[in-house]
């Protein structure tokens, strides 16, 4: 029993096609494709061979052998590109860098809180119909003292720790240790009725502690107008208080005394530290000054050409930097120039 060749022809390709598959890389697929289709491989042999036969033979045996040549090139074809694919897989994972750094998601920043205060205390205030109003924050001792009534030399100019500039004559200009100055610039530039808050830093020679920081801010309130009463005064504190600080906070007025007001308070609120009893922030009174108030001194009106007898008026002065740490309970005040991001982030 001669054997079929269509059986040696099926174990030629199953075995060509191990070998294939088994090829682990392009050079040992080259090495099996040159001994399965080359010049010496059997397949090439069977081929030449096909001479030797009749010609009807022949034509039946060439397209079998052909037909197995294509297949076995088909397989080689197939995992050569596998094998490629594979390659370059291998190479782009060698190669790959990669560039995405895990960062944080970015922090998005905010105002200052003492900023914040300042925008929020204008509100308030724009809101009972004052304008806001500002000036410089460098002074002459006349804005800063004598036209608010502190003659050189008044002791009263004792009651703030003046930083002074060596510009001009000694102890003429100075670094503004309260707002006062801009209601004179005010009532200088404009004719009553005056309603206007004055923002701004003001400097002292203080040494800094929970409550004091020599470089603050202050907020400044001047009214003129006919016929202004100390009423007209209180009403407007407690209006403030409350849409300030809300309902909570109480507020006081105690007599006092600035030389460019008479009769002159201080303007005290309940300490939103302790809510009363008394603590380190408020010296154990439960009370924070924020700031000092009164009825524009006749002298004051004098200083800027105006008539103590038609016009009145009442101004306050308070610290802005004071009601942000009251109204975020913040114990000691040294840290809102500290810059500590952890802080910042938190208010
Ligand atoms: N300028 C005063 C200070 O810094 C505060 C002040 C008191 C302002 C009475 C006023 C006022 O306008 O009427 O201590």
């Amino acid at each position: 029993m001669t054997s079929d060749p269509g059986d040696a022809d099926t174990s030629l390709v199953e075995g060509a096609m191990e070998r294939i598959t088994e090829a682990g890389s392009l050079d040992a697929l080259a090495a099996v494709e040159a001994d399965l289709l080359g010049k010496r491989s059997e397949l090439a042999r069977s081929q030449k061979a096909l001479g030797a036969l009749d010609p009807d033979e022949r034509r039946a045996a060439g397209q079998r052998l052909q037909g197995v040549r294509r297949q076995i090139e088909a397989a080689v074809a197939g995992r050569r590109a596998a094998l490629e694919d594979g390659a370059r897989a291998e190479r782009l994972a060698a190669d790959r860098l990669d560039l995405t750094e895990v960062l944080e998601a970015p922090w998005r920043g905010h105002l200052h809180l003492v900023q914040r205060t300042r925008d929020e205390l204008e509100d308030v205030f724009v809101g009972m119909g004052f304008a806001v109003a500002e000036g410089p924050e460098v002074e002459t001792d006349w804005y800063n003292f004598e036209a608010l009534n502190m003659p050189p030399a008044h002791p009263a100019r004792g009651m703030w720790d003046t930083l002074y500039l060596k510009l001009g004559e000694p102890e003429t200009v100075v670094l503004r240790t309260h707002t006062s100055p801009v209601q004179i610039r005010l009532m200088q530039s404009q004719a009553p009725p005056i309603y206007a808050v004055m923002p701004g830093r003001c400097y002292r020679r203080d040494t800094p502690d929970a409550r004091h920081i020599p470089t603050f801010n202050q907020i400044e309130g001047l009214v003129v107008d006919r016929g202004i009463s100390f009423a007209d005064l209180a009403g407007t504190i407690e209006t403030f208080t409350t849409a300030y600080f809300g309902p909570d906070i109480h507020s006081r007025l105690r007599p006092s005394y600035f030389p460019f007001t008479e009769p002159s308070a201080e303007f005290e609120i309940t300490c939103t530290i302790c809510g009363g009893p008394g603590c380190r922030t408020c010296s154990q009174t439960g009370w924070i000054e924020l700031g000092g108030c009164g009825m524009v001194d006749p002298a004051v009106l004098g200083a800027v050409g105006l008539d103590d007898e038609r016009w009145s008026g009442f101004a306050f002065g308070f610290g802005i930097d004071r009601c942000a740490q009251m109204r975020h309970q913040i114990p000691d005040m040294r840290v809102l120039l500290e810059n500590d991001a952890r802080l910042l982030r938190q208010i």
